[in-house]
């Protein structure tokens, strides 16, 4: 059975981002710090880090956030950018301010381009973000894409075969699935996640894609009515769904 890990409550509720080891006692001597409902006065106290914690803890009379090793799905607006880099409102502000505080810190599964929308995850777990990302594993993204002009019929079969080279690379593509929606709609599964893929992959086949939307990675679907900018903590049994 895995080790139950354990640490001092000032040194757990610093790496949540709740504030300095020295900020957490004085907490704890104001009475803002409760464990299975009694005064927590020692910060020093070692307690057991279980998932269960945050049905168990409070901080100001609050809920302790999820321990170490959530995923988060965020139904990501139009606009806003997932890597510091790029400038711009980030996909991090969505979330509460102290996570960004945390350690280990929250990180994107892959990323969006700040003109795409629709399902990202977002982990502390870096475990879980490498076997998402790894090509060995061929997790699949869906995407539907609006077009600028008709799908002229052959783009299936394109890209199909697996021997598409985007521009400015040599190692093709993996194969990947399109359904036709309309004339000018259609969702594509690709295993890969390439600078661009999808936008590059209609512009080789002559035409531009006007609206990206990412609607299922492995068995995992947007949750139907998540609203742009919505969140949610994903369950193990719906961790387990990305592999499927
Ligand atoms: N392909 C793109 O072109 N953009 C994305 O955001 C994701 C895949």
């Amino acid at each position: 059975m895995a080790k139950i890990p354990t640490s001092r409550v000032d040194r757990l509720l610093s790496s949540m981002g709740y504030g300095s080891r020295s900020e957490m006692a004085r907490l704890a001597k104001a009475g803002g710090i409760t464990l299975d409902a009694a005064d927590l006065l020692d910060v020093s106290k070692r307690i057991p880090v279980t998932p269960d914690l945050p049905t168990r803890m409070e901080i100001d009379g609050e809920a302790l956030d999820p321990v170490a090793g959530m995923v988060i799905l965020l139904n990501k607006p139009l606009g806003m950018t997932c890597s510091h880099k790029e400038g711009g409102a980030l996909v991090y502000d969505i979330l509460p301010a102290r996570w960004r505080r945390r350690d280990p810190a929250i990180s994107t599964i892959g990323r969006l381009d700040k003109q795409t929308t629709g399902l990202l995850l977002l982990t502390d777990d870096g475990d879980l973000l490498h076997r998402v990302i790894s090509p060995k594993r061929h997790v699949k993204k869906t995407y539907r894409a609006k077009l600028a002009r008709p799908l002229d019929g052959t783009e299936g079969d394109l890209f199909a075969l697996g021997d598409l080279r985007l521009e400015g690379e040599t190692k093709p593509l993996a194969p990947a699935e399109l359904e036709v929606v309309s004339e000018t709609e259609a969702l594509l599964s690709v295993t890969e996640g390439r600078y661009h893929q999808v936008r590059r992959m209609f512009a080789a086949t002559g035409n531009h894609v006007e609206e990206l939307h990412r609607e299922r990675l492995g068995g995992l679907s947007l949750p139907e009515g998540m609203a742009p900018g919505q969140w949610k903590l994903l369950s193990d049994e719906e961790i387990a769904l990305i592999f499927q």
